[in-house]
């Protein structure tokens, strides 16, 4: 297990470039497999969610070449347990597999760190457009002689079942049309990348999404996205330690929530079409914020934001309305004595002077560790988090990239 051990207190200067989106390489990897041939993704981040993305194209026999070069020969279309496991978008496989073998399967997946992750509306649009799905045993399958297009309206925004009904109108007969689609980036980019397959995918990154089936996908070529979560996370760590960072990759476009809520807290911002510069010193002031789906405020900032906030010169209310349960991290917060009451759903801060480094312990959710992490950025003295492995899985080489900021920060096994 990973520990870092980090000595607070000090301003964060400098510039920190960002990798390509863990969340639109993902989609895009798994999305080869509907490819009749080649393809090739640029700028895929050096992190464990993708080595996993990677292990499981291997395991349905196609070739990766890492830079990312996928030769989609698909020779199964079973999904272990094992990888399900480390991957929960893998459910979205079940669609190109079906509609180019017949039929596909996987395992159920079970709750995590932030709550419950149902599938319910991956599975309901899958019958949807035809398919015959069935749930026994701790494994989902599912069989069709091909998909028919349908329309298909998602309860919520969901971004997994989003990316999953675009792949399965994109080889199904027909138009399908999903209404109240989610319409984050990484949705647009999946689309984007489909498209230059040859399906015709239109509305991606609008609420209503229309896709006009085609028989065969051909191989494509595309160059991720800056991964917008990464950006958000250097921009609240260095709006926590306080300082003048510069973020490159950080698309205000991406990031029109967080920038306003930053602002608010007092932190100074200058932006261009593809960097965001922050200087903050001292308390932040205190700001509310309630998630919601793109262009919302994104629930994978919700743990970092409350960290920067728990210095804020009053008190605030953070709503979590896409994961109620992600406050998995505030009882260790509380060890370096932060004020934070939760309830299900939200969470509300009293701003304290000072945070006091304590020893910690971080929890499987990349998001809670790194919030630990900026706050330890903010506490006087020293914090060591254990068990802080789960931040390789979206963040590549996190403590050498705060290190050249000027952080006291180093990880041992
Ligand atoms: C994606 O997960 C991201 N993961 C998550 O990032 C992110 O937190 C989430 O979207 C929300 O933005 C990837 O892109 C790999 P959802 P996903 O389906 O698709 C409910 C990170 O830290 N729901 O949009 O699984 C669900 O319970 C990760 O990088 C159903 O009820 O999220 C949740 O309340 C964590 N039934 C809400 O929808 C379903 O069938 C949004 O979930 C599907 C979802």
């Amino acid at each position: 297990m990973l520990t870092y051990t980090v000595r607070g207190g000090r301003p964060l200067v400098g510039r920190v470039a960002v990798s390509g989106a863990k969340n639109a390489a993902i989609p895009l990897l798994l999305a080869t497999v509907a490819a009749g041939d080649r393809c090739l993704i640029h700028n895929v981040p050096e992190v464990s969610d993708i080595a996993a993305a990677a292990d499981l194209l291997r395991h349905l026999g196609a070739e990766i070449t890492p830079g990312y070069a996928i030769e989609p020969a698909i020779t199964r279309t079973d999904i272990p347990a094992a990888l399900a496991g480390r991957l929960r978008m893998s459910v979205i496989l079940l669609a190109p597999l079906v509609a180019r073998f017949g039929e596909a399967s996987t395992a159920s997946p079970g709750g995590c760190e932030i709550g419950a992750r149902p599938v319910d509306f991956h599975l309901a649009g899958l019958r949807a457009l035809g398919a015959d799905v069935r749930e026994a045993g701790g494994r989902i399958t599912c069989r069709a002689n091909h998909l028919r297009g349908a329309e298909i309206a998602l309860p919520m925004p969901s971004v997994g079942a989003t990316h999953h009904m675009i792949l399965a109108g994109a080889l199904a007969d027909g138009e399908t049309v999903i209404f109240n689609a989610a319409r984050e980036p990484e949705v647009v980019q999946l689309a984007e990348f489909l498209n230059r397959m040859g399906a015709r995918v239109a509305g991606a990154g609008t609420s209503t999404v229309h896709i006009h089936g085609v028989s065969r996908l051909v191989g494509a070529e595309l160059t991720l996205i800056p991964d917008r979560i990464e950006a958000g996370t250097y921009l609240l760590a260095a709006a926590a330690a306080g300082g003048d960072v510069t973020v490159e990759g950080a698309r205000p476009d991406h990031l029109e929530a967080l920038l306003g809520v930053l602002r608010r807290g007092g932190c100074g911002l200058t932006a261009t079409a593809d960097s965001v510069r922050l200087r903050a010193a001292g308390r932040p002031r205190p700001v509310d914020i309630t998630t919601d789906p793109f262009p919302g405020f994104p629930t994978d900032l919700q743990s970092p934001a409350l960290a920067w906030l728990l210095r804020c010169q009053g008190s605030c209310r953070i709503v979590d309305t896409v994961f109620p349960d992600r406050f998995g991290g505030v009882p260790e917060l509380r060890k370096m004595g932060a004020q934070v009451d939760t309830d299900h759903g939200y969470a509300t801060v009293t701003g304290v002077a000072r945070l006091q480094g304590a020893a910690l312990q971080a929890a499987p959710d990349l998001r809670g560790a790194a919030a630990l992490l900026v706050a330890a950025l903010a506490a006087d003295g020293e914090t060591t988090i254990a068990g802080a492995d789960a931040l390789a899985r979206g963040y590549h080489a996190l403590d050498q990239r705060l290190r050249a900021l000027g952080a006291d920060i180093n990880a041992r096994a």
